[in-house]
C-alpha cells in the first residue's frame, strides 16, 4: 500500500478533530527545518500543506532519512495527528492546529535539486515555462486551473440547461476567415495538400445551423499563427455558440445570463443584469477604443466642431480636412504631460497639445499655458464644459484622422486611468459594444477586409448600401467587453446565398475563389437556412480576469512562449527527412518569420 502512497486524508483536510488518529500521508517535501532536538517536514498536495514532526520521541534511524530528504521528493508518512502546543498553532494555514508525529517515512518518488525553489519570486519565465511541472506545484497556478474548472463547468451546465448541445468540428480542416494565418497540416493521403487548424469553428456551427441543431455551443480550442500579446495565445480556447431563429437580443441575453451564473458560481457575487449596450460610434466616441474599460470616467469629447475655425491651426487644419480633434481632461502633471505625449505618438499621433484650467466662482472655465494662448476666451469656456473640466485639471487634445485621434487619445486615457488610480480592480464592468462597422480598409494596401469575418450580416440603411459605400455600412455584429478587454465576439449571419456572395465580393474575392473557398457554405445556405446568430468568448481572457493575472499565460496549463514555441516539450522541432517525404513535403532554407496577421489588418485586434 504504501509503494503506492496511498494515503487515509489529503494534506489540506487534518484539523483538531483528528487528534489521536493513525493516518497516511502523501505529497511533496515543501520544506523541512532542521532544530536538532525538533524536526519538522511540511509536506505538500493540491490541498494544502501538513506538518509532520520527527521530534526526540522518533526513532533515530527515522529522523536520519527525514534529514536526508531532498525538496519537492514525493514521501509517504504515517503517524499520529495531534494538537499543536499553545503558540505554534499557524492561523494562515487550514491545517495549522495540527501536526504529524512520524511513525513511518517512504520516498516514493525522489526529487533531483530543482532548477528554482517552487513559490521563490523572480524566477524568470524562460524556467518557469522549460520546467512547468515544476511551476504548477505553486497555488496560485493551481487556483487559476481549479478556477478554470469550475467556470468551464458552470458554462456547460447553463447552456445544457438552455437546451444547447456541446458538438464536437473538425480540427483537420480548411481556412476559416477569422483575419490570422492558419496553422497548416500536410495530408500525408493527398501529396500537395493541407488541411488548416481551425480559426474558430465559425463555418462548421453556421452549417449545423441548416442542419437543424437550433442551439449548438462548443467548448473549442482554436488555433491562430499571429503576433502574440499578453492576451493572445496561438491555440485558445472558445465557449463557442450558435442559435437558430434569433436576432441579435436574444443571443446577447442568453450569453449574459450564461457568463453572469457562470461568474457568480466562482465568485459568489453575481454581475447585475442586463450588461449595459452602446453602439460602436459611442464608443470611439467617448472611449476612443471599441473595448472600453468604463471602470473609470476620463471620458472623450469631440470638440471638433468648436475648434473649426480657432487660432491654432492644427486643429483648424485637421478639422477642415475632415479629421477629428478629441479631447479629454485630467488633473495631471507637467511631467505626467510628457509621457503621455510620448504615448500619444507611440499610437501614431504628431502630438498632443495642452492647456491648464481654471474655473471661476462664476463657473466659467479658462485656460491657461500650452497651448492656451492660441485659443479665444470664449472658446476656453466651451472646451472646459465640453470635457467636463474642473479647476485644476489639464486639457490634453489629439487632432488627427478618426482613427488616429480614437486610439492615441483612448490610450492617454488608459494610461491616467492607471497612473492616477481611478481602477477599481475589484470591479467587473460588463459591456455591450454593437453595430460595428462591416468592413476596415487598410491604409497601406487600400483592400477592405471584413472588421470581425465575412459572414456577418450587414445592416444596410438602403439597398445596395453595401456596394456603393462599403465603409460607412454597419453590420449587426457586437462584442462583449469586461474591464476594457475584449471578452468575445459575434452577429447575425448572413442565411442567403446571394447576400453571403455580394460579401465576399465588397471584400474583393474574386468569383473562382469564392466558390473555391466558399462554396460549399454558399451551396449549404440554398438548402433551407434558417435565420441566426451566436456568439464566441474568450475563455482564456475570461479566466485570467476573475483570476487577477494580467496574461492568459497564467491560467493555461501549458502556454507557449510570444514566440509560439513550447519550452518544455521544445515545439515546434525539425523533422526527419524521411517523414517530411512521406507528408509529401519540402522545406525550404530558413527565413525571418514575418510577423502579424495575413490581412493587413492594423495592429489592434487583427484576428476579431
Ligand atoms: P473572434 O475572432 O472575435 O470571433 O474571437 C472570439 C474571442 O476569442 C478570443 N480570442 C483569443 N484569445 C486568446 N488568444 C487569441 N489569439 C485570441 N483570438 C481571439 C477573444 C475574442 O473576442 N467566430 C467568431 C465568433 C462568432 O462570430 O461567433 C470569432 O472567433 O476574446
Ligand atoms: P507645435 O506647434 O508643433 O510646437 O505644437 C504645439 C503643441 O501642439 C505641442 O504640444 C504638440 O504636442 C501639439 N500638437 C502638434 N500636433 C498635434 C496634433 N495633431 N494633435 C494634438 N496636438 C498636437
Amino acid at each position: 500500500m504504501i509503494d503506492q502512497g496511498i494515503r487515509t486524508h489529503t494534506c489540506g483536510e487534518l484539523r483538531a478533530s483528528h487528534t489521536g488518529q493513525t493516518v497516511g500521508l502523501s505529497g511533496w517535501v515543501a520544506s523541512h527545518r532542521d532544530m536538532g532536538a525538533l524536526l519538522f517536514l511540511d509536506l505538500r498536495d493540491r490541498y494544502g500543506i501538513t506538518q509532520v514532526s520527527f521530534d526526540e520521541t522518533v526513532s533515530e534511524a527515522l529522523r536520519t532519512a527525514a534529514r536526508a530528504l531532498k525538496p519537492e521528493s514525493v514521501v509517504h508518512v504515517v503517524g499520529t495527528v495531534r494538537p499543536r502546543p499553545d503558540g505554534q498553532v499557524n492561523a494562515e494555514r487550514a491545517t495549522g492546529e495540527v501536526e504529524v508525529l512520524a511513525t513511518e517515512l517512504r520516498v516514493l518518488g525522489p526529487a533531483r535539486t530543482p532548477p528554482f525553489e517552487i513559490g521563490a519570486e523572480n524566477v524568470s519565465d524562460e524556467l518557469r515555462l522549460r520546467f512547468r511541472y515544476l511551476d504548477l506545484r505553486r497555488p496560485r497556478p493551481q487556483a487559476a486551473l481549479a478556477l478554470r474548472h469550475k467556470l468551464l463547468l458552470a458554462l456547460r451546465n447553463a447552456l445544457d440547461a438552455r437546451g444547447f448541445l456541446e458538438i464536437e468540428t473538425p480540427v483537420l480542416t480548411k481556412a476559416t476567415p477569422e483575419g490570422a494565418r492558419d496553422y497548416l497540416v500536410p495530408s500525408r493521403v493527398h501529396p500537395g495538400k493541407f488541411f488548416a487548424l481551425p480559426q474558430s469553428p465559425q463555418i462548421f456551427k453556421q452549417i449545423l445551423m441548416v442542419a437543424g441543431m437550433d442551439k449548438y455551443f462548443q467548448i473549442v480550442k482554436c488555433f491562430r499563427d499571429e503576433d502574440l500579446r499578453a492576451d493572445r495565445q496561438p491555440e485558445f480556447t472558445q465557449l463557442d455558440m450558435e442559435m437558430s431563429f434569433v436576432g441579435e437580443e436574444q443571443v446577447q441575453e442568453t450569453i449574459s445570463e450564461v457568463v453572469a451564473a457562470a461568474v457568480g458560481g466562482v465568485r459568489g457575487e453575481t454581475p447585475p443584469l442586463p450588461f449595459p449596450r452602446i453602439t460602436w460610434t459611442e464608443a470611439m466616441r467617448r472611449y476612443g477604443s471599441d473595448k472600453p474599460d468604463t471602470r473609470f470616467g476620463v471620458e472623450l469629447a469631440d470638440v471638433t466642431d468648436l475648434v473649426r475655425s480657432c487660432g491654432f491651426a492644427v486643429f483648424g487644419d485637421c478639422a477642415k480636412s475632415g479629421g477629428r480633434v478629441r479631447m479629454l481632461a485630467a488633473p495631471v502633471s507637467r511631467g505626467q504631460i510628457k509621457r503621455l505625449e510620448k504615448l500619444a505618438k507611440d499610437h501614431r499621433a504628431k502630438g498632443l497639445a495642452w492647456a491648464k484650467v481654471s474655473v471661476g466662482p462664476d463657473g466659467r472655465g479658462s485656460l491657461s499655458d500650452g497651448i492656451a494662448k492660441f485659443l479665444e476666451a470664449d472658446l476656453g469656456a466651451q472646451l472646459v464644459a465640453a470635457t467636463g473640466a474642473s479647476d485644476g485639471d489639464v486639457l490634453l487634445a489629439v487632432a488627427d484622422t478618426f482613427k488616429i485621434s480614437a486610439a492615441a487619445l483612448g490610450a492617454v486615457r488608459l494610461e491616467i486611468g492607471r497612473t492616477l488610480g481611478l481602477v477599481d480592480s475589484q470591479r467587473l464592468d460588463f459591456l455591450w459594444v454593437v453595430d460595428f462597422p462591416m468592413f476596415e480598409r487598410d491604409e497601406s494596401t487600400g483592400a477592405l477586409s471584413p472588421a470581425h469575418h465575412p459572414f456577418c450580416s450587414p445592416l444596410e440603411e438602403t439597398p445596395g448600401q453595401l456596394e456603393r459605400d462599403p465603409e460607412n455600412t454597419l453590420a449587426r455584429s457586437y462584442d462583449l467587453v469586461l474591464n476594457g478587454s475584449e471578452l468575445g465576439s459575434g452577429s447575425v449571419r448572413i442565411h442567403d446565398s446571394a447576400t453571403q456572395r455580394r460579401v465576399f465580393q465588397a471584400i474583393g474575392l474574386p468569383e473562382d475563389e469564392i466558390d473555391a473557398r466558399f462554396g460549399f457554405v454558399i451551396d449549404a445556405f440554398t438548402y433551407g437556412a434558417p435565420p441566426h446568430a451566436g456568439f464566441a468568448v474568450g475563455l482564456d481572457r475570461l479566466v485570467m480576469i476573475l483570476a487577477g493575472e494580467d496574461s492568459i499565460r497564467e491560467v493555461i496549463a501549458f502556454p507557449k512562449t510570444a514566440q509560439a514555441a513550447c519550452l518544455m516539450t521544445g515545439a515546434p522541432t525539425t523533422i526527419p527527412a524521411p517523414q517530411l517525404a512521406e507528408a509529401g513535403v519540402a522545406v525550404l532554407p530558413a527565413r525571418a518569420p514575418q510577423g502579424g496577421a495575413s490581412q493587413g489588418a492594423p495592429a489592434e485586434e487583427a484576428a476579431s
